[in-house]
Parts: structure tokens; C-alpha cells; sequence
């Protein structure tokens, strides 16, 4: 069994806290969010009990994306604020004892960045190699059949110098040829930059994307793919995801950054469990949290989720450390998806699980994805692919602070629209309620940061139906917890076969249930879930 006094790294330890900064808070009423408005929010971040904030890109852009268009990986967008009010951001979050990540995006830079406007000037230009430039094939058509993850062909003509370039993601964000050490020096120069700052780490923009199949072979066809997919998913990316050679790269990443003291490297990875564990590296040398999604794609389904827990766990290397992500900017909100009662059910989950749990801003208030009709659509995903219904927009909406107008986020117009029932469901409101979602989350929180056993003890399953996971957190010398979830919308009726076991609800998504004695069967309702402290 782990023993209690090990020592813990702070990501380790930690609660990694989303935050989207167009959608946080805006402090200049140009209805964007900014980074002057986060650090008026920080009170509020640091009372949630969360230790780490995750910032999704703050540099300068042409927004194409969102941000994840970069034209200059040193600097600030002036929508955002300056490199001065980031230093005070820094400042600010360290001051409460908490960290700081930025969100780096090495795949792919902006068609605006200086570094492609010169690549595409002429064939010969020195740039030229630092992205994947193809002649097309002889009848004219591009240079393989991938795909953009954003619709269509992932290669665009470029008249002028007669040649293709490879985009996997829009066409204004040109893949970097990662095969050429310039650009990856080029890059490493922007992480030293950042670090040098004192950033705490980096969330890594689809780093299995990296690097290509140096032949450029076609991607084999999808044998599961349905028409309400994305057309991306037609085929399997083989050959332009996940290559061998990425891992170099991410190594040479991660001796970068530990030549800082305590930095942290996380990868966004969307890969099924066994190709996600090789993104720890041998021994740990490549990213410390491979970013585990299961929570965000699987059906919300007892025994899928119950066995998906069971085969992370087992999957994981020998000091690999867990991560469990409930929302992020790319996803539905878990509220919109499993219902606002059963969100309560998942949030439970995800803070009494082993290993660092992040969570997406809003959603400890339980916001719901917001309707956004089809003229006022911002995202390139659902413009691109109008009848799929992928717009990303619904979940990356104003934070709820209060019932003033556009809910305290913005004193000019939002740059998207608010939920409808904002002045119901926002902080402020939730603040004054024992029973509200943001409660839950904070006695969640806290008890997780107090207890040994929540915080970094051995996950051992107990029981599992169709309806039903329960599962022991427990670490040597200190309390144990059991956790009893039901993830269904009905009753159900867990006994506890070892009669030994007995305790006391300490938390629950229902609070009447909570200071109750535990012992043999326990009747759950719908929607319901509870933690319990064993005394035996
Ligand atoms: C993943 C990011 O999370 C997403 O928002 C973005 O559109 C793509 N990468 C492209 O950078």
C-alpha cells in the first residue's frame, strides 16, 4: 500500500483550474475577457480551493482560432493586455501559493506569423522548410488524401509559389515541420522565454500531431465512420498523428524544461489508453500528464466507466501519474451532457478519483451549454461544418459571476451571448446556497487537499453494476473513504459484502445524506452519490 509520507510534487497534489480567457472576465468593456479581469477574479479561483491555473493561449493572434493561431509566441494580445499585466497576473497567482500554466501550441503557427509570411515569399527563401511545403500530384490534386480536423482537405494551394502546404487545422494555421531542427530551436526559444518568466508549465497543444510520416503516405480509410461524424474522422490518421519519432521530440522538450526547477509539461493527447501511456516516456522522461479524456468521451455509462478507471489504472507505468479531465474548451459541458443533478454525480467522481483532476471554469456552477443561433456562430469548427453541429461556441460562453447585466462578465457587449438564466445561475447565487453546485465542489475540494487518502491513496475497486461504481480510497495510516456513485437517474442498492465496512457520509450530492451511518445496504437515489468516511 502507498505509504503516506512520500513527497509529492505540487501538480501531483494539485487541482488544475481551466480557464478560457476570452469568456472569464473582461475589465475594458470590449466584451472580451482579459487578463487584468482574471486577476480581479483570483479571490474567487484561490477560494474554489483549486491550485493551478491553466491559461488557454493569451498570445498575439488574428483569432482565427481562438487563439490557437499564434503570430508571435513572445508577447501578449493586445485583446488580452500586455506582457506587463501578465507579469502581475504571475505575480498575483504566486502570491496565493498557487501555479501558473500557458497553453503552448508548437503544432502549428498562425499563416501571419512573420516566420510563415517569409516561408511562403519564395520557394528559396531560407524560412521555406520550416513548414511542409508539396508539390501537388501530377493532375494538380494535392499531395496525399489528409484531412483538416476542421473539414475538408488539409492542404491549401498557394498560387504564387506553386505549391501546397499542409495545415491540420485551419488553413490560416500552417503545420511547422517539426523534421527541421531550426524550427525546433525556434520554439525552445519561446519556452525559455515563458519559463524564464516563471511560468509553472505548459498544457501542449496536440502534441501527438507534431510530426508527419516523412513519406507523407495516405491515411487509410475509416471502416467506422458515420455521416453525423466529423469529416475528419472518414479516415485514420495514421500517418499524420502519432508518429515514432514524436517521442524524440517530446523528450528533448522535457530535458528543456527540467532544466527548471519543478516545471510542469502536460499533452493534450486525444489516443486510446495503450498509445497515450507511451507519451510518459521511458521512465517518466516525456510529458508528467499525458491529459486522460475518458471522462469527456465516454458514454456516461456505469460499467463502461467503472472498466475504463480499471484499464487506466492498469495501463499506467510504474510511476506514471493519473490526471482525470471533466470539461474543456473543445467539449460539450458535462452538465449539458449528464444533466445538471447527475453532474453533481461527476464531480464526485472526478475530485475522488486517483490523480490530478482539472476542471473547466464554469462548471463549478454547473454552467450549461449556451445556445448560440446560427448568425452569431464564432467557431471555425461549426462554421466550416454547419449541418454536424460541432460549433465548439456553446461551451465556451461568459462565467456567470452575478445577476447584473451580461452576469458581471463584461460592461460592453459579450463577445458571445449568456446563458438566459444567468441571474439564477451564476457565483453570487451559489455563494449564498449550502446546497449549490459551487458548495459541493468546494467541500469536495477541501477534503480532498486534507486527506492523505483522497489526495494521492491507492484506488481500489469495490463493486459495479449497471447502474453503480463504488470503489475504496486508502492510504497507510490515515482515514479510509469509500465512494458509492450512481450514475443512472434511478434508485439502486449497493450492499456492502464485506461486513467489516462501516462509516459515516461525509459528503454527498444530496447533503441530507450527509453525517448518516453506513452499513450493509445502502439505497441510493437517482443522481445520487455519496462519500464515506470508514471507521472500520
Ligand atoms: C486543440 C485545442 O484545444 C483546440 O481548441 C484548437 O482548435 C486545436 N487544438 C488547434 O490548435
Amino acid at each position: 500500500m502507498t505509504e503516506p509520507h512520500q513527497n509529492y510534487l505540487w501538480w501531483q497534489e494539485g487541482i488544475i483550474y481551466q480557464i478560457y480567457p476570452r469568456s472569464f472576465q473582461d475589465s475594458n468593456g470590449d466584451g472580451i475577457g482579459d487578463i487584468p479581469g482574471i486577476s480581479t477574479r483570483l479571490d474567487y479561483v484561490q477560494s474554489l480551493g483549486v491550485t493551478t491555473i491553466w491559461l488557454s493561449p493569451i498570445f498575439p493572434s488574428p483569432m482565427a482560432d481562438f487563439g490557437y493561431d499564434i503570430s508571435d509566441y513572445q508577447d501578449v494580445s493586445p485583446l488580452f493586455g500586455s506582457l506587463a499585466d501578465f507579469d502581475v497576473l504571475l505575480t498575483e497567482v504566486h502570491s496565493r501559493g498557487m501555479k501558473l500554466i500557458l497553453d503552448l501550441v508548437p503544432n502549428h503557427t498562425s499563416s501571419q506569423h512573420p516566420w510563415f509570411l517569409e516561408s511562403r515569399s519564395s520557394r528559396d527563401n531560407p524560412k521555406r522548410d520550416w513548414y511542409i511545403w508539396q508539390d501537388g500530384r501530377p493532375d494538380g490534386s494535392p499531395p496525399n488524401n489528409w484531412l483538416s480536423v476542421f473539414g475538408g482537405s488539409g492542404w491549401e494551394w498557394d498560387e504564387p509559389t506553386q505549391q501546397y502546404y499542409y495545415h491540420g487545422f485551419l488553413k490560416e494555421q500552417p503545420d511547422l515541420n517539426w523534421r527541421n531542427p531550426v524550427v525546433q530551436e525556434a520554439m525552445f526559444t519561446a519556452i525559455r522565454f515563458w519559463l524564464d518568466k516563471g511560468v509553472d508549465g505548459f498544457r501542449v497543444d496536440v502534441i501527438w500531431h507534431l510530426i508527419k510520416d516523412n513519406q507523407l503516405r495516405d491515411n487509410p480509410v475509416n471502416p467506422d465512420y458515420e455521416p453525423h461524424m466529423a469529416t475528419y474522422d472518414q479516415l485514420v490518421p495514421v500517418y499524420s498523428t502519432d508518429q515514432p519519432e514524436v517521442h524524440d521530440l517530446i523528450r528533448q522538450m522535457r530535458q528543456l524544461v527540467d532544466t527548471y526547477e519543478e516545471r510542469l509539461l502536460i499533452g493534450e493527447i486525444y489516443l486510446p489508453v495503450q498509445q497515450l501511456m507511451a507519451y510518459y516516456g521511458v521512465d517518466g522522461n516525456e510529458v508528467h500528464l499525458p491529459f486522460n479524456f475518458q471522462l469527456l468521451l465516454l458514454p456516461w455509462e456505469a460499467p463502461q466507466i467503472a472498466t475504463a478507471i480499471a484499464e487506466y489504472e492498469r495501463a499506467l507505468p510504474v510511476n506514471g501519474w493519473p490526471n482525470w479531465v471533466l470539461g474543456n474548451h473543445d467539449r460539450p459541458r458535462i452538465a449539458s451532457r449528464v444533466g445538471t443533478e447527475q453532474a453533481r454525480v461527476a464531480a464526485l467522481l472526478l475530485l475522488t478519483l486517483r490523480g490530478t483532476p482539472t476542471l473547466y471554469y464554469g462548471d463549478e456552477i454547473g454552467m450549461r451549454d449556451v445556445a448560440i443561433p446560427f448568425d452569431e456562430v464564432q467557431d471555425p469548427q461549426g462554421l466550416n461544418m454547419p449541418e454536424k453541429n460541432l460549433s465548439r461556441d456553446p461551451e465556451r460562453t461568459p462565467m456567470q459571476w452575478n445577476s447584473q447585466p451580461n452576469a458581471g462578465f463584461t460592461e460592453g457587449k459579450p463577445w458571445l451571448r449568456l446563458a438566459r438564466d444567468f441571474a439564477r445561475q451564476n457565483v453570487d447565487q451559489q455563494q449564498a446556497d449550502p446546497y449549490s453546485m459551487l458548495a459541493l465542489y468546494k467541500r469536495l475540494i477541501d477534503l480532498r487537499q486534507q486527506e492523505p487518502s483522497l489526495k494521492a491513496g491507492d484506488y481500489l475497486p469495490v463493486y459495479s453494476d449497471a447502474q453503480l461504481i463504488a470503489y475504496i480510497r486508502h492510504i497507510k495510516n490515515a482515514p479510509r473513504f469509500l465512494i458509492v456513485l450512481n450514475l443512472s437517474h434511478h434508485p439502486a442498492y449497493f450492499t456492502l459484502t464485506d461486513h467489516a465496512l462501516k462509516g459515516i457520509v461525509e459528503v454527498a450530492t444530496l447533503p441530507e445524506w450527509e453525517g448518516s451511518f453506513i452499513s450493509e445496504t445502502i439505497s441510493l437515489g437517482g443522481d445520487e452519490g455519496i462519500l464515506v468516511r470508514l471507521t472500520t
